[in-house]
């Protein structure tokens, strides 16, 4: 991903991390298209240890909240803080030491499945792996290639199917054991059997953590604390599933209606 701030090693590091996150009325262009505003005023408030989900038609500005909480990118006004210190004044490196993300499509290293899941903790144990592998779901068909564990992924090695390549990712976010959690349409393009098992899997990692949700899968959605309702950069909607599935004719029932109906992704 493109990255506009220095990655420097200057900046705050937070002694205990709560995962109190703010955007309180953040505007945003991307760099390479500075004629389109994609961020039109967002506010929004996720608690310590609240799931937070995000939906909205494709192009609505999702994603480019979710970076823009990792600092991959800077409002163009407005602010975003974490437990109240603005997110510039933090070290980029520290900040995203503490975020986990589990995207639609995880970017695995070109290695073992082994390393693949030590990504997230350098240090960590082959027993700290397995055990994290076991949580992720993915230990019994990693177990069941030949070279379990120590098997090559990637260009060199074998192919793994959407739903196994998204169990390794939460294995991975798992050992990394972040305080702020994101998962970017993470249970799309899987195969109903995968489904299942990145969907339990996912509940074990969300579990005590700040988590960002764009959501896909109702299921999902529903279960959230609270759900953003976003509409071409704006928040238009917010408030729990059964409050806003009541709202006849409102941005989220609409939703519900139009695209969960048809089949087509949030
Ligand atoms: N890297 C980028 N550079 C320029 N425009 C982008 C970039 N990423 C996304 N956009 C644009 O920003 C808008 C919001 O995109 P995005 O946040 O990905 O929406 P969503 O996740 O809701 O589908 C879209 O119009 C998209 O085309
Ligand atoms: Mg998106």
């Amino acid at each position: 991903m493109e990255r506009t701030s220095e990655e420097v090693a200057t900046g705050e590091k937070l002694t205990h991390v709560a995962g109190h996150i703010e955007f309180k009325d953040v505007h945003f262009r991307y760099p390479a298209r500075s004629d389109v505003e994609v961020l039109r005023g967002i506010s929004l408030a996720i608690r310590p240890g609240q799931v937070v989900a995000l939906v909205g038609a494709s192009g609505s500005g999702k994603s480019t909240v979710a970076s823009l909480v990792s600092r991959f990118y800077e409002p163009i006004s407005g602010q975003i803080t974490l437990d109240q210190t603005a997110l510039s004044k933090l070290n980029p490196h520290w900040l995203r030491e503490n975020i986990g993300i589990v995207s639609q499509e995880p970017v695995l290293i070109s290695s073992t499945i082994e390393d693949n899941i030590r990504y997230g903790k350098p240090d960590a144990s082959d027993a700290d792996v397995r055990t994290a592998a076991v949580a992720a779901n993915a230990f019994d068909f990693v177990s069941a290639f030949p070279e379990g564990f120590r098997t090559r992924v990637g260009e060199k090695g074998i192919q793994l199917s959407g739903g196994q390549k998204q169990r390794v990712a939460i294995a991975r976010a798992l050992l990394k054991n972040p305080r702020i959690l994101i998962l970017d349409e993470a249970t799309s393009n899987l195969d109903t059997a995968s489904e299942a098992l990145v969907q339990e899997a996912l509940q074990r990692l969300m579990s005590g953590r700040t988590t960002l949700i764009i959501a896909h899968r109702l299921a999902t959605i529903q279960s959230a604390d609270l759900i953003f309702v976003m509409q071409n950069g704006k928040i238009v909607q917010q408030g729990p599933h059964v409050e806003l599935a009541q709202k006849i004719g409102g941005a989220y029932h609409q939703l519900l209606q139009h695209q969960f109906g048809t089949g087509i992704s949030l």
